[in-house]
């Protein structure tokens, strides 16, 4: 696909319109090296980025309800059954993290989490080109203490999405996109 087309056409797709159907090792392996061809300043590379697949998945989930557990001890049994079920939803699930290197002398912290987002962004086209659907979503599990120590994440480090990745099961309907004139503004607009 032209990178134009791809990027006119790019759109998530909502892990109920995903197969059971995910990318290959070697697929996944392309996603991975389209995803750190992104900018990055000062080469700092703070992206990582944890492939979890398969009963992984149900771990996670575990990892999601108990962190929903220690959030709110009187969750109700459906909430943590939905953190149990939220990874199972998609084949393949991607975790990407930042691990920030904090005080560099070149990229300060919001620098390394703009890597890290133009990378999982690489990550979504390159799996979006390769006929996968995808979407990045994040929630309260994303900021979750408990979630972080899981992932190993010092508390500077972030969770910058989880990209969701499946065939998708049926057509994923198109979304009306913003004119960009609405976000153009003057140069010099608050001299
Ligand atoms: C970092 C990040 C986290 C997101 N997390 C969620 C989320 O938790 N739940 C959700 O419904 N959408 C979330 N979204 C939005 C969806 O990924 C998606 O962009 C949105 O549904 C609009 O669809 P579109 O990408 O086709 O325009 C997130 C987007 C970003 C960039």
């Amino acid at each position: 696909m032209d990178v134009m087309e791809a990027l006119l056409a790019r759109k998530s797709t909502p892990p109920r319109l995903m197969s059971s159907d995910g990318p290959s090792a070697d697929e996944v392996r392309q996603f991975l090296t389209a995803a750190v061809t992104a900018p990055d300043h000062g080469s700092v590379r703070p992206w990582r980025f944890v492939v979890i697949e398969g009963d992984n998945r149900t771990k996670l989930g575990q990892v999601f309800a108990d962190a929903l557990k220690a959030r709110d001890p009187g969750a109700s049994a459906e909430a943590v059954a939905k953190e149990l079920g939220r990874p199972l939803r998609a084949p393949t699930v991607i975790a990407v993290l930042a691990r920030i290197v904090p005080d560099h002398p070149k990229a300060p912290e919001v620098e390394q989490i703009v890597a890290t987002a133009c990378a999982a962004q690489n990550v979504m086209l390159a799996a979006e080109t390769k006929g996968y659907g995808a979407i990045m979503l994040t929630g309260q599990n994303a900021r979750d203490p408990h979630v972080k120590k899981f992932f190993d994440l010092n508390p500077t480090d972030e969770i910058v999405a989880f990209i969701y990745i499946g065939r998708p099961s049926g057509p994923v309907p198109d979304k009306p996109r913003p004119d960009p004139a609405q976000f153009i503004e003057a140069f010099g607009a608050g001299a």
